[in-house]
């Protein structure tokens, strides 16, 4: 039997998700949006459609407002929300997401029990947190995309600095989806050699700068609205590597008890995507320095966490 993929929110990332989730033949696809936005989201999943004989792929992509039609869905992905605008920070969002949040969790909850839940609406990490709480689904069945993207920034502009294939560039980073995220240097490689051989330390703070602000990067270059392809591909892969058991290693969004001293919040950490969903957490043995920065990143999380109880109470 088909797989089912549910995609809660038919905006830029959604409609994005639908069409890689067809491409990739990942399964039928089933868009929900708000009925005030219903129509537009029916009209994406006809494009699709029509897309489909030349597109060389023949799923099923339909679209509604009613969370009954997300029935059985395998995967859930989570995009129902505001984007940032220009001058916004993730946290702004919060109020606002907050209360979708609310809404799709208790849809999903009833309709789609046992799905993989891979939450992107920002402010990502309280997000992820809160659709946890509130549905009370295992933990390996809730993932937040974000560490997907941040690495995938990460390594875009080292090769682009360096001149050098992306596909040669591996590495990893660690914690919040904010400004304080944390990528690991020590820990890159290009092509096999130490990040840390073939750049200055100035060209790979540069670098790891860029990175932090790469999603305020592009807001404000679009003025209204954030990033949406590379969004959508970062949770497409985590989506494919529990669909068909791949065993990715991905840094993703966790619930983390005690891993990276770190209790009770999502944070992203490296982690083993395979049918269990998130079915091991990745400790990295780091210094004294990059212990710090990790504490500060969750810092961070931990006070927007605490700021939505408080929008909620
Ligand atoms: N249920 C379902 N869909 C909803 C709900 C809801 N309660 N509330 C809003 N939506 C829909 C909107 O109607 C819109 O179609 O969510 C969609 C969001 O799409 P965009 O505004 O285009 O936002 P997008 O760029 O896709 O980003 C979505 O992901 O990366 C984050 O910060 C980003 O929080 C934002 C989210």
């Amino acid at each position: 039997m088909r797989k089912k993929i549910a995609l809660v929110g038919a905006g830029q990332i959604g409609q994005n998700l639908a069409m890689l989730a067809a491409m990739k033949g990942l399964g039928d696809v089933v868009i929900l949006d708000v009925p005030a936005y219903v129509n537009v989201a029916k009209g994406k999943a006809l494009d699709l459609m029509e897309m489909a004989p030349n597109g060389d792929y023949d799923a099923n992509v339909t679209a509604t407002s009613d969370y009954k039609d997300i029935k059985g869905a395998d995967v859930v992905i989570v995009t129902a929300g505001k984007p940032r605008e220009a001058g916004m920070t993730r946290e702004d969002l919060l109020a606002i997401n907050i209360k979708i949040i609310g809404a799709v969790a208790a849809g999903v909850k009833e309709n789609a029990p046992n799905a993989f839940c891979i939450i992107v609406t920002n402010p990502l990490d309280a997000m992820v947190y809160a659709f946890h709480k509130m549905t009370g689904f295992p933990k390996n069945r809730v993932a937040g995309m974000a560490g997907t993207l941040d690495t995938a920034r990460w390594r875009a502009f080292i090769a682009m600095e360096l001149g050098v294939s992306v596909q040669d560039v591996a590495g990893t980073v660690l914690g919040g989806h904010g400004p304080d995220m944390v990528p690991l240097p020590r820990l890159t490689t290009v092509g096999g050699v130490p990040l840390t051989d073939v750049a200055s330390k100035e060209q790979i703070e540069k670098l790891a700068a860029r990175t932090r602000e790469a999603g305020t990067e592009i807001v404000k270059l679009f003025g209204k609205g954030s990033a949406f392809f590379s969004p959508a591909w970062s949770a497409i892969i985590m989506a494919e590597a529990y669909l068909k058991d791949q065993r990715r290693v991905l840094p993703c969004a966790a619930l983390c008890e005690g891993e990276y001293g770190v209790k009770g919040l999502f944070i992203g950490v490296p982690c083993l995507i395979g049918a269990k969903g998130v079915e091991k957490i990745y400790e990295i043995k780091l210094t004294d320095e990059e212990k710090a920065l990790l504490a500060k990143t969750a810092a961070s999380v931990k006070k927007t966490v605490e700021e939505t109880a408080a929008v909620k109470a």
